[in-house]
Protein backbone atom coordinates (compact mmCIF):
# COMPACT_ATOMS: atom_id res chain seq x y z
CA UNK A 1 0.00 0.00 0.00
CA UNK A 2 1.60 3.29 -0.66
CA UNK A 3 1.89 5.57 1.52
CA UNK A 4 2.26 8.67 -0.21
CA UNK A 5 -0.40 11.28 0.30
CA UNK A 6 -2.31 12.44 -2.45
CA UNK A 7 -1.18 15.81 -3.92
CA UNK A 8 -4.29 18.52 -3.91
CA UNK A 9 -4.54 20.84 -6.44
CA UNK A 10 -3.95 24.86 -5.36
CA UNK A 11 -7.86 25.86 -5.52
CA UNK A 12 -9.29 28.71 -6.77
CA UNK A 13 -11.05 30.28 -2.86
CA UNK A 14 -7.10 29.18 -1.88
CA UNK A 15 -5.45 32.00 -4.14
CA UNK A 16 -8.33 34.13 -3.27
CA UNK A 17 -7.71 33.72 0.34
CA UNK A 18 -3.89 35.22 0.12
CA UNK A 19 -4.80 38.94 -0.06
CA UNK A 20 -2.39 40.89 1.76
CA UNK A 21 -0.83 37.19 3.22
CA UNK A 22 2.10 35.30 1.77
CA UNK A 23 3.01 36.79 -1.60
CA UNK A 24 1.78 34.55 -4.25
CA UNK A 25 4.27 33.05 -6.72
CA UNK A 26 3.35 32.77 -10.50
CA UNK A 27 5.03 32.17 -13.58
CA UNK A 28 3.88 31.38 -17.15
CA UNK A 29 4.23 28.00 -18.91
CA UNK A 30 3.18 26.71 -22.05
CA UNK A 31 4.82 22.47 -22.25
CA UNK A 32 4.47 19.12 -19.61
CA UNK A 33 7.93 19.41 -19.36
CA UNK A 34 8.92 23.25 -18.07
CA UNK A 35 5.47 23.44 -16.39
CA UNK A 36 6.39 19.99 -13.76
CA UNK A 37 9.36 22.09 -12.44
CA UNK A 38 7.35 25.02 -12.05
CA UNK A 39 4.67 23.01 -10.58
CA UNK A 40 7.24 22.15 -7.59
CA UNK A 41 7.62 26.54 -6.74
CA UNK A 42 4.47 28.03 -8.05
CA UNK A 43 1.03 28.74 -6.63
CA UNK A 44 -0.71 29.23 -9.91
CA UNK A 45 0.43 28.49 -13.78
CA UNK A 46 -0.64 30.38 -16.16
CA UNK A 47 -0.80 29.32 -19.55
CA UNK A 48 -0.98 32.62 -21.46
CA UNK A 49 -1.75 33.81 -24.64
CA UNK A 50 1.97 35.34 -24.31
CA UNK A 51 2.35 31.85 -25.91
CA UNK A 52 2.07 33.33 -29.05
CA UNK A 53 4.79 36.08 -29.61
CA UNK A 54 6.94 33.52 -26.90
CA UNK A 55 6.96 30.34 -28.54
CA UNK A 56 5.39 30.84 -32.25
CA UNK A 57 6.97 33.90 -33.52
CA UNK A 58 4.12 36.36 -33.73
CA UNK A 59 3.90 39.73 -33.11
CA UNK A 60 1.81 40.10 -30.36
CA UNK A 61 -0.97 38.31 -28.95
CA UNK A 62 -4.12 38.87 -31.11
CA UNK A 63 -3.30 36.35 -33.64
CA UNK A 64 -3.60 33.29 -30.86
CA UNK A 65 -6.18 30.99 -31.50
CA UNK A 66 -8.29 29.23 -28.96
CA UNK A 67 -7.41 25.50 -30.06
CA UNK A 68 -3.86 26.65 -29.59
CA UNK A 69 -4.33 27.72 -26.13
CA UNK A 70 -6.59 24.51 -25.75
CA UNK A 71 -3.44 22.45 -27.06
CA UNK A 72 -0.38 24.08 -24.62
CA UNK A 73 -3.35 23.77 -21.55
CA UNK A 74 -3.53 20.14 -21.71
CA UNK A 75 -0.13 19.71 -21.69
CA UNK A 76 0.49 21.84 -18.47
CA UNK A 77 -2.40 20.24 -17.00
CA UNK A 78 -0.57 17.04 -17.78
CA UNK A 79 2.93 17.53 -16.72
CA UNK A 80 1.45 19.40 -13.17
CA UNK A 81 0.08 17.91 -10.08
CA UNK A 82 -0.05 20.42 -7.92
CA UNK A 83 -0.45 24.51 -9.13
CA UNK A 84 -3.45 25.79 -10.13
CA UNK A 85 -3.63 26.48 -14.05
CA UNK A 86 -5.07 29.21 -15.05
CA UNK A 87 -5.45 29.31 -19.21
CA UNK A 88 -5.55 32.69 -21.49
CA UNK A 89 -9.06 33.00 -22.82
CA UNK A 90 -7.07 34.31 -26.39
CA UNK A 91 -8.84 37.49 -28.09
CA UNK A 92 -12.08 37.24 -30.02
CA UNK A 93 -13.05 34.12 -27.78
CA UNK A 94 -14.88 36.55 -25.37
CA UNK A 95 -15.29 40.32 -25.90
CA UNK A 96 -18.44 39.57 -27.89
CA UNK A 97 -20.74 38.92 -25.72
CA UNK A 98 -21.58 37.10 -22.20
CA UNK A 99 -22.85 34.02 -24.00
CA UNK A 100 -19.94 33.62 -26.02
CA UNK A 101 -17.58 34.01 -23.86
CA UNK A 102 -19.21 31.51 -21.85
CA UNK A 103 -18.97 29.35 -24.36
CA UNK A 104 -15.31 29.03 -24.86
CA UNK A 105 -14.27 29.55 -21.32
CA UNK A 106 -16.47 26.05 -20.86
CA UNK A 107 -14.96 24.67 -23.72
CA UNK A 108 -11.24 25.79 -22.41
CA UNK A 109 -11.77 24.31 -18.58
CA UNK A 110 -13.58 21.05 -20.39
CA UNK A 111 -10.90 20.07 -22.76
CA UNK A 112 -7.77 20.96 -20.57
CA UNK A 113 -9.10 20.66 -17.20
CA UNK A 114 -7.68 24.01 -16.05
CA UNK A 115 -8.93 25.24 -13.13
CA UNK A 116 -9.75 28.72 -14.20
CA UNK A 117 -9.57 31.23 -17.00
CA UNK A 118 -8.34 34.73 -17.50
CA UNK A 119 -9.30 37.41 -19.93
CA UNK A 120 -8.33 40.79 -20.25
CA UNK A 121 -10.22 43.87 -19.55
CA UNK A 122 -11.32 46.26 -16.43
CA UNK A 123 -14.79 47.55 -15.92
CA UNK A 124 -15.79 47.12 -19.70
CA UNK A 125 -15.55 43.12 -18.88
CA UNK A 126 -17.27 43.68 -15.86
CA UNK A 127 -20.57 41.74 -17.28
CA UNK A 128 -18.95 39.11 -18.82
CA UNK A 129 -17.01 38.17 -15.70
CA UNK A 130 -20.44 38.69 -13.40
CA UNK A 131 -22.08 35.72 -15.86
CA UNK A 132 -18.93 33.74 -16.39
CA UNK A 133 -18.63 33.49 -12.38
CA UNK A 134 -22.18 32.91 -11.62
CA UNK A 135 -22.17 29.88 -14.08
CA UNK A 136 -19.21 28.44 -12.52
CA UNK A 137 -16.14 29.85 -14.21
CA UNK A 138 -13.20 31.14 -11.98
CA UNK A 139 -12.00 34.04 -13.66
CA UNK A 140 -9.11 35.80 -13.03
CA UNK A 141 -8.86 39.52 -14.72
CA UNK A 142 -6.06 41.68 -16.38
CA UNK A 143 -5.96 45.42 -15.83
CA UNK A 144 -3.62 47.84 -16.71
CA UNK A 145 -1.36 47.23 -20.08
CA UNK A 146 -3.62 45.00 -21.38
CA UNK A 147 -1.82 43.46 -24.56
CA UNK A 148 -4.64 42.32 -26.50
CA UNK A 149 -5.50 45.68 -27.17
CA UNK A 150 -1.58 47.05 -27.92
CA UNK A 151 -2.86 48.32 -31.44
CA UNK A 152 -5.61 50.39 -29.78
CA UNK A 153 -3.20 51.24 -26.94
CA UNK A 154 0.06 52.39 -29.81
CA UNK A 155 2.01 49.81 -28.40
CA UNK A 156 2.76 47.88 -25.08
CA UNK A 157 3.12 51.39 -22.54
CA UNK A 158 3.46 51.43 -19.33
CA UNK A 159 0.22 53.00 -17.84
CA UNK A 160 -0.51 55.46 -15.04
CA UNK A 161 2.28 58.14 -16.12
CA UNK A 162 -0.08 60.93 -15.64
CA UNK A 163 -1.69 60.52 -12.59
CA UNK A 164 -4.96 61.63 -14.33
CA UNK A 165 -5.54 58.25 -15.37
CA UNK A 166 -5.13 56.63 -11.52
CA UNK A 167 -8.92 56.26 -11.12
CA UNK A 168 -9.95 54.45 -14.16
CA UNK A 169 -7.02 52.15 -13.40
CA UNK A 170 -8.58 51.82 -9.54
CA UNK A 171 -12.26 52.32 -10.95
CA UNK A 172 -11.18 48.53 -13.74
CA UNK A 173 -10.09 47.19 -10.48
CA UNK A 174 -12.78 47.68 -8.34
CA UNK A 175 -15.74 46.69 -11.32
CA UNK A 176 -13.75 43.19 -11.71
CA UNK A 177 -13.77 42.69 -7.97
CA UNK A 178 -17.26 43.52 -7.31
CA UNK A 179 -17.95 41.46 -10.50
CA UNK A 180 -16.51 38.05 -9.02
CA UNK A 181 -13.00 37.88 -10.41
CA UNK A 182 -11.07 35.57 -8.09
CA UNK A 183 -7.41 37.89 -8.71
CA UNK A 184 -6.55 40.30 -11.31
CA UNK A 185 -3.42 40.84 -12.85
CA UNK A 186 -2.05 44.39 -13.09
CA UNK A 187 0.35 44.63 -15.82
CA UNK A 188 2.93 47.48 -16.25
CA UNK A 189 1.96 50.22 -14.11
CA UNK A 190 3.78 53.29 -12.12
CA UNK A 191 4.49 51.96 -8.75
CA UNK A 192 2.28 53.94 -6.88
CA UNK A 193 -0.65 53.38 -9.04
CA UNK A 194 0.06 49.49 -8.63
CA UNK A 195 -0.62 50.15 -4.61
CA UNK A 196 -3.08 52.11 -4.72
CA UNK A 197 -4.91 49.41 -7.16
CA UNK A 198 -4.12 46.52 -4.28
CA UNK A 199 -5.10 49.15 -1.74
CA UNK A 200 -8.59 49.53 -3.27
CA UNK A 201 -9.41 45.82 -4.04
CA UNK A 202 -9.96 43.18 -1.64
CA UNK A 203 -8.69 40.42 -4.07
CA UNK A 204 -4.92 39.54 -4.70
CA UNK A 205 -3.67 41.77 -7.42
CA UNK A 206 -1.04 39.26 -8.94
CA UNK A 207 1.50 42.11 -10.63
CA UNK A 208 3.90 41.98 -13.96
CA UNK A 209 6.26 45.02 -14.40
CA UNK A 210 4.42 46.45 -11.78
CA UNK A 211 6.64 46.70 -8.51
CA UNK A 212 6.22 44.90 -5.66
CA UNK A 213 3.07 46.65 -4.61
CA UNK A 214 0.97 44.03 -5.77
CA UNK A 215 0.12 40.74 -3.46
CA UNK A 216 1.55 38.27 -6.08
CA UNK A 217 4.15 38.27 -8.87
CA UNK A 218 4.19 37.08 -12.26
CA UNK A 219 6.72 36.47 -15.10
CA UNK A 220 6.65 34.98 -18.81
CA UNK A 221 9.12 31.37 -17.52
CA UNK A 222 11.24 32.13 -20.72
CA UNK A 223 12.27 36.23 -20.23
CA UNK A 224 13.19 34.93 -16.10
CA UNK A 225 15.18 31.80 -17.89
CA UNK A 226 17.17 34.43 -20.09
CA UNK A 227 15.72 32.67 -23.31
CA UNK A 228 14.26 35.25 -24.79
CA UNK A 229 16.38 38.26 -26.93
CA UNK A 230 14.33 40.95 -26.06
CA UNK A 231 13.37 40.56 -22.32
CA UNK A 232 11.31 43.47 -20.84
CA UNK A 233 13.08 46.07 -19.08
CA UNK A 234 11.56 44.88 -15.63
CA UNK A 235 12.59 41.92 -15.68
CA UNK A 236 14.92 40.17 -13.72
CA UNK A 237 16.87 36.94 -15.16
CA UNK A 238 17.45 34.44 -13.10
CA UNK A 239 19.26 31.80 -15.88
CA UNK A 240 21.02 32.43 -18.61
CA UNK A 241 19.27 29.68 -20.18
CA UNK A 242 19.87 30.63 -24.32
CA UNK A 243 23.67 30.94 -23.62
CA UNK A 244 23.71 27.13 -22.48
CA UNK A 245 21.60 25.37 -24.96
CA UNK A 246 23.49 27.50 -27.86
CA UNK A 247 27.09 25.76 -25.88
CA UNK A 248 25.35 22.44 -26.11
CA UNK A 249 24.06 22.66 -29.86
CA UNK A 250 27.32 23.60 -30.91
CA UNK A 251 29.56 21.34 -28.73
CA UNK A 252 26.71 18.37 -30.72
CA UNK A 253 27.47 19.99 -33.93
CA UNK A 254 31.49 20.07 -33.45
CA UNK A 255 30.86 16.25 -32.28
CA UNK A 256 28.93 15.15 -35.21
CA UNK A 257 31.04 16.81 -37.83
CA UNK A 258 34.02 15.30 -36.13
CA UNK A 259 32.25 11.65 -36.32
CA UNK A 260 32.38 11.97 -32.43
CA UNK A 261 29.24 10.74 -31.47
CA UNK A 262 27.24 9.53 -29.33
CA UNK A 263 28.12 9.50 -25.97
CA UNK A 264 29.13 5.95 -25.20
CA UNK A 265 32.15 4.99 -27.09
CA UNK A 266 31.00 1.72 -27.29
CA UNK A 267 26.98 1.17 -28.30
CA UNK A 268 27.93 0.12 -31.61
CA UNK A 269 30.77 -2.07 -31.30
CA UNK A 270 30.12 -5.80 -32.47
CA UNK A 271 30.45 -8.11 -29.22
O1 LIG B 1 -0.03 36.01 -21.61
C1 LIG B 1 0.64 36.15 -20.59
O2 LIG B 1 1.71 35.53 -20.42
C2 LIG B 1 0.15 37.04 -19.57
C3 LIG B 1 1.09 37.42 -18.48
C4 LIG B 1 2.08 38.36 -19.04
C5 LIG B 1 0.40 37.96 -17.29
O3 LIG B 1 -0.95 37.48 -19.65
Amino acid sequence: MSTEKPVRRVTVPQIAGRKGGEPIVSLTSYHAHTAAIVDRHADFILVGDSLGMVMHGMETTVGVPLELMITHGRAVVRGTRRALIVVDMPFGSYEESPGVAFRNAAQIMKETQCGAVKLEGGARMAETIRFLTERGVPVMAHIGLTPQSSHVMGGFRTQGRDAETWESHIADARAVAEAGAFAVVVEGVVEPLARKITQAVDIPTIGIGASAGCDGQILVLEDMLGLGDRPPKFVKVYGRLGDEIERAVKAYADDVRSRAFPGEDNVYRQS
